[in-house]
């Protein structure tokens, strides 16, 4: 099996190297292909954002592992569309799995302890909605100018993700919309969400709006096993969720197509370029969007052995300094390895 590896920028080739250490380390015989020009320095020299052999290598991969792509040197949003975006989009990757547990008690911003166990996950849409570039511009750069994005929300984009959360959910989940305010796309949302959770009667569902949904985690994200989003929200509420379980930088994704499986696997922190190039960049976000992909290859007992071994790792504070911890990037990985073994 080969795994197409985008470094990427800023932290992304900090962090990417200690994760495929990880995967190496537990002989699956993997095979990475390296894409070493899909970088905001590469952009910058050729204005080529991702060419189409590094895109196919991606396509013909059994996985996609990716560090973080963006970069204050290009203020073009093209750019993180033309790699990131253009990836989920073309390979249909229609779910953004971003599930979230907190790692340790020290890393809970709450105060009453019975309500620091975070343990539950976004199911993002991860196709359509506000992301799917589709709008324009009048009287561009005048006093006069006028901009539109579309939001769009189709039957099919809509009905498979509520699907996806309710096939993995475990003991609930909410569907969260903004249907007050945003009527049509709120209105699909809310007919979709309608039959599909009459299908799973023995699943708890329920329904929030996004800002009390966004007030309700606050105070008891225990409360919560999985949220359905689309694409805006879901985006928003998994940096809050990552906060809370313990800094951004811990939390994994996993952008799915479970019909094709095919998948690229992401940490959500993105590319950070303010503490880029000093190996303090935290490795467990990526180490856990590894897990994440070992779970969809059929090796959901190493990437449980991952994920255990992240922990411990944290417990003893074996980790960089924002989880507590005094160790360098390589030694955050190399010390969730020694737990491995
Ligand atoms: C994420 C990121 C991306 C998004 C950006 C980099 C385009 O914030 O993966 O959550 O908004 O989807
Ligand atoms: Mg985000």
């Amino acid at each position: 099996m080969t795994i197409a590896v985008i470094p990427g920028d800023g932290i992304g080739p900090e962090v990417v190297p200690e994760a495929v250490a990880t995967l190496e380390e537990l002989g699956l015989g993997l095979r990475f292909e390296v894409l070493d020009k899909i970088n905001a320095a590469a952009y910058l020299a050729t204005g080529v954002p991702m060419s189409e052999e590094d895109f196919a290598v991606c396509t013909g991969s059994a996985g996609v592992l990716l560090g973080a792509i963006g970069d204050p040197r290009v203020r073009d949003p093209w750019y993180a569309r033309d790699v990131l975006l253009r990836l989920r989009f073309e390979l249909d990757l229609y779910v953004n799995h971003r599930p979230v547990a907190l790692l340790h008690d020290r890393l809970s911003p709450l105060r009453d302890p019975g309500r620091r166990a975070v343990d539950c996950a976004i199911v993002r849409e991860n196709t359509e909605g506000l992301y799917a570039g589709i709008g324009g511009v009048l009287r561009a750069e005048t006093n006069d100018e006028v901009t539109i994005d579309t939001e769009v929300n189709t039957r099919l984009g809509v009905a498979r993700i509520i699907d996806f959360a309710l096939s993995v959910a475990t003991r609930s989940v909410c569907m969260v919309d903004k249907s007050n305010a945003v009527p049509r796309g709120g209105g699909l949302w809310q007919r979709c969400w309608a039959e599909a959770r009459a299908r799973r009667p023995d699943l708890a569902t329920s329904h929030l709006y996004v800002d009390a949904a966004a007030m309700a985690l606050v105070r008891d994200p225990t409360a919560f096993d999985v949220i359905v989003t689309n694409n805006s929200y879901g985006d928003i509420l998994s940096d809050l969720v990552a906060e809370l379980a313990g800094g951004v930088s811990t939390a994994a994704s996993a952008n799915l197509n479970p019909g094709t499986g095919r998948g690229l696997y992401e940490p959500v922190h993105g590319s950070a370029p303010d503490i880029a190039g000093r190996g303090v960049a935290n490795p467990v976000g990526a180490i856990a969007s590894a897990a994440l992909m070992l779970r969809q290859l059929g090796h959901p007992e190493h990437a449980r052995a991952v994920e255990d071994a992240i922990r411990a790792a944290v417990a003893r504070e074996r980790c960089t300094p924002d989880l507590g911890g005094r160790l360098s990037t390589a030694e955050a990985g190399a010390a969730i390895r020694a737990e491995l073994r």
